[in-house]
């Protein structure tokens, strides 16, 4: 059974397309055009991105049906190499129902697979190479060891985007390259945390999902070690499933990321 969602404030249920209609890809702004990045994360009202390591205590069925459909719409699923260490990444990430769906709109069974990793650390022998319905994309630096290239070279796409880390400009580049537009990341915090300070996100999907987690666990974004000051987000809209809220927030219209910076952080004349 589909778990119900509704704008807030509305007792009407939406539909997978309303639901979709949410969270249209918007162009963004500028020259030269580059993908629309969206990313998708799921934290506990206090803030936590994991519980024991993982996300799958956060989410619930509102949760999972926004990610499907989010999933459904996007050209490629981009993710951190943390992120797939830690969330085991395997097999077909549709359905049959959004694969379908996608035929049915022109569009490839499988959104492309895109994953970040500046020490290649992967197996290639791993269940997310040897059951990807599509041949991934691994995004690398310059520094990778050049063995464990070799060897991922057998599975995916190797392209370096970057000297010591992979540099979201570049990757964002590489990405557009393959012909994806509508990028999807699903994390993780330090790879969000990398396009954060590229200015590079135009689109942050949240579930708020309602527990607390207590501890130290990590949020959704982290390392960033040249901290850049706080950006501002327009709030697209307020959907919620039960207690969960599912939120979007985007790049403020026509405005560039340092114009977007808020006036509230704090001031240099003390
Ligand atoms: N709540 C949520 O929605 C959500 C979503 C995703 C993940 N998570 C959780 O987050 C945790 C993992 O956190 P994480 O920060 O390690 O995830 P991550 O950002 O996916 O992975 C970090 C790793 O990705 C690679 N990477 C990321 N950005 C890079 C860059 N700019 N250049 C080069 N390499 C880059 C590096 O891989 P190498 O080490 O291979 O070089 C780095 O060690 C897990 O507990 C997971 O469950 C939660």
């Amino acid at each position: 059974m589909t778990t119900p969602i509704t704008a807030a404030g509305s007792a009407a249920e939406l539909t997978d397309d309303e639901l979709m209609a949410a969270y249209a890809w918007d162009a963004p702004a500028g020259e030269p055009v580059r993908p629309h990045l969206r990313f998708n994360f799921v934290a506990s009202a206090d803030g936590a991105a994991a519980i024991d390591g993982r996300s799958g205590a956060l989410g619930d069925g509102a949760d999972h049906r926004v990610f499907e459909l989010l999933r459904r719409t996007c050209d490629v699923i981009l993710v951190g190499a943390g992120t797939v260490r830690a969330e085991g990444y395997a097999g077909a990430l549709l359905g049959t129902e959004s694969q379908a769906w996608r035929t049915g709109h022109g569009m490839p069974a499988h959104p492309g697979f895109a994953l970040v990793s500046g020490t290649l650390n992967l197996d290639p022998d791993s269940p997310l190479f040897e059951q990807a319905p599509v041949r991934p994309l691994i995004l690398t630096a310059a520094t990778a060891p050049a063995d464990r290239r070799a060897a991922l070279e057998r599975v995916g796409d190797v392209v370096v985007a970057g000297e010591r880390t992979v540099e979201p400009e570049a990757a964002a580049a590489v990405l557009a390259q393959h012909g994806f537009q509508r990028v999807l990341s699903e994390g993780g915090p330090r790879l969000f945390g990398s396009f954060q300070t590229a200015g590079l996100v135009d689109d942050l999907c949240l579930t708020v999902s309602p527990l607390m987690a207590a501890g130290s666990a990590l949020r959704i974004t982290a390392g960033a070690p040249e901290a850049v000051p706080p950006r501002r987000l327009e709030l697209a809209h307020v959907l919620r499933g039960g207690d969960t809220l599912l939120l979007r927030y985007r790049r403020p219209a026509g405005r560039n990321p340092e114009e977007a910076q808020t006036s509230s952080s704090p001031s240099a004349t003390t």
